[in-house]
């Protein structure tokens, strides 16, 4: 079944003075009714999940529709990820807009998909890159956030496979209170949904990862009693960009020692421990991970170190995003490619001619997922499923019938199945 569902544990309490048996069975009676209280009000409050620490850890997937043509949704193994979020919807005027491909999976795809996985959660992927001024539009009165809700109410009962959402604001700021008006936003949304006995319902957010927006963009208290749980967007530390003109690592785990102050806080590790140590609950951190890598052009083919300089996205993949099969079909244009592996930030990179690409292979997500797995936190997110190595490209999976497949994503499976290090510890 789902994989996250725990006991929670109740504070322990003593009796003392032991009286009468009669008195103490009372006790005990109150004592449960009120334990029980607890446990419905904190259910309603979580939309439905108990809310300690885990077992079992989520794989949240994303899921892009308007990239479908790479990918059904029917094709995706439903042992895979236990949440997959379709989308994107957007805003328009603080409606929410299903583009027509979306519409055409939820109607189709997603309905087929949750017959045959009732497991597994499904939800709507609203926002992305660009969805900031249309967010902050949205949030900004009670009136339209209340345009937003009517609109929400009418998609998700138009999609009954459809069992909650993610909000991906990229970002919030605190300028004209954007973040408050969140809050305030995640506040009615649970309100409403409590009014439309939808209780169970998930919601999600996607959140940014470098402190330097992350603490302007989020009140992090509120986040923990309206958001089920966050995904960490731990990745694109590094691109290509006219205004750091170098090669970098999309998703390094931890600093390279020679980078420090500012550049030491692009890592997953840092980011990951900012989150914790700034009061997010570890059961609500999800952390992303990225199945496609970042192309760049080199100024010197012969300097193509980590932090080389760079004029430009790569020929591979388009505007400096490469899913995985096409880092392994580019591989096939170039003589010679140069293959290196980042000890520290536990990430390969390779380099052909003047191309350059940090991408991830089994053993850096191998390496990254345990990273998450021995930290107990709320399970790992990836973006996404369409760019992993559908077409088998790098040739990982032998015996390859032809269908769509899961090289990295299955690797993080794996890890999330499979014993914590030092489990004997605890
Ligand atoms: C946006 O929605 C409001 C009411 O919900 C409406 O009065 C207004 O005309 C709309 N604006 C545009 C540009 O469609
Ligand atoms: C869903 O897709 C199947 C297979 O492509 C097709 O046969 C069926 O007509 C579609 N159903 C709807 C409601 O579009
Ligand atoms: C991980 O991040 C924490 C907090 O910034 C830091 O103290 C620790 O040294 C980092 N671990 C490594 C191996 O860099
Ligand atoms: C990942 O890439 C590094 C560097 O090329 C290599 O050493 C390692 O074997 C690769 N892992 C797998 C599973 O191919």
């Amino acid at each position: 079944m789902v994989a996250y569902t725990q006991v929670e544990h109740p504070p322990r309490r003593q009796l003392l003075s032991p009286l009468r048996s009669l008195i103490i069975c009372l006790a005990g009676i109150s004592l449960l009714l009120l334990l029980s209280l607890g446990f419905w009000t904190r259910f309603g409050e979580n939309g439905g999940q108990w809310s300690s620490g885990g077992e079992e850890q989520r794989l949240v997937c994303y899921y892009a529709t308007n990239d479908a043509h790479n990918l059904r949704l029917v094709d995706v193994p439903g042992d895979l990820c236990t949440h997959i979020n379709i989308g994107p919807a957007f805003l328009d005027n603080s409606s929410l807009v299903l583009p027509a491909d979306l519409q055409r999976v939820l109607r189709n795809d997603s309905i087929s998909f949750r017959s045959a996985h009732p497991q597994v959660h499904q939800l709507l992927w609203i926002g992305g890159a660009d969805s900031g001024e249309q967010f902050a539009h949205m949030v900004a009165n009670h009136d339209r956030r209340k345009v937003f809700l009517r609109s929400l109410r009418e998609v998700l009962r138009t999609y009954p496979s459809l069992d909650g959402i993610d909000l991906d604001w990229e970002f919030p700021s605190a300028y004209n209170e954007e973040r408050m008006h969140f809050s305030q936003l995640l506040y009615e949304i649970r309100t409403e949904w409590r009014r439309e006995k939808r209780d169970k319902d998930i919601l999600s957010l996607a959140v940014a990862a470098p402190e330097g927006i992350a603490f302007y963009a989020y009140n992090i208290r509120e986040l923990n009693l309206y958001a089920d749980y966050v995904n960490l967007m731990s990745y694109d530390f590094h691109f290509y960009r006219k205004d750091m003109p170098f090669t970098g690592l999309n998703a390094p785990l931890y600093a390279r020692p020679q980078e420090h102050s500012l550049m030491g806080t692009f890592n997953i590790n840092y980011t990951v421990q900012w989150w914790l140590s700034n009061g997010l609950e570890p059961h609500r951190l999800v952390v992303g991970l990225p199945t496609y890598g970042h192309s760049f052009t080199l100024v010197n083919a012969l300097n193509r170190r980590v932090g080389a300089p760079a004029q430009g996205y790569g020929r591979c993949g388009s505007l400096g995003f490469t899913t995985l099969s096409e880092t392994c079909r580019c591989v096939g244009n170039f003589p010679n490619p140069v293959y290196s592996f980042d000890p520290e930030a536990c990430s390969p990179y390779l380099s052909m001619l003047h191309e350059w690409i940090s991408y991830e292979n089994q053993t850096s997500i191998k390496c990254k997922a345990s990273y998450v797995r021995n930290l107990n936190l709320g399970g790992i997110m990836v973006f996404s499923l369409n760019s992993d190595d559908l077409e088998n490209a790098c040739d990982l999976i032998r015996n390859w019938n032809g269908k769509p497949v899961f090289p990295l994503i299955q690797t993080v499976k794996e890890v999330l199945d499979g014993p914590k290090a030092g489990a004997d510890q605890d």
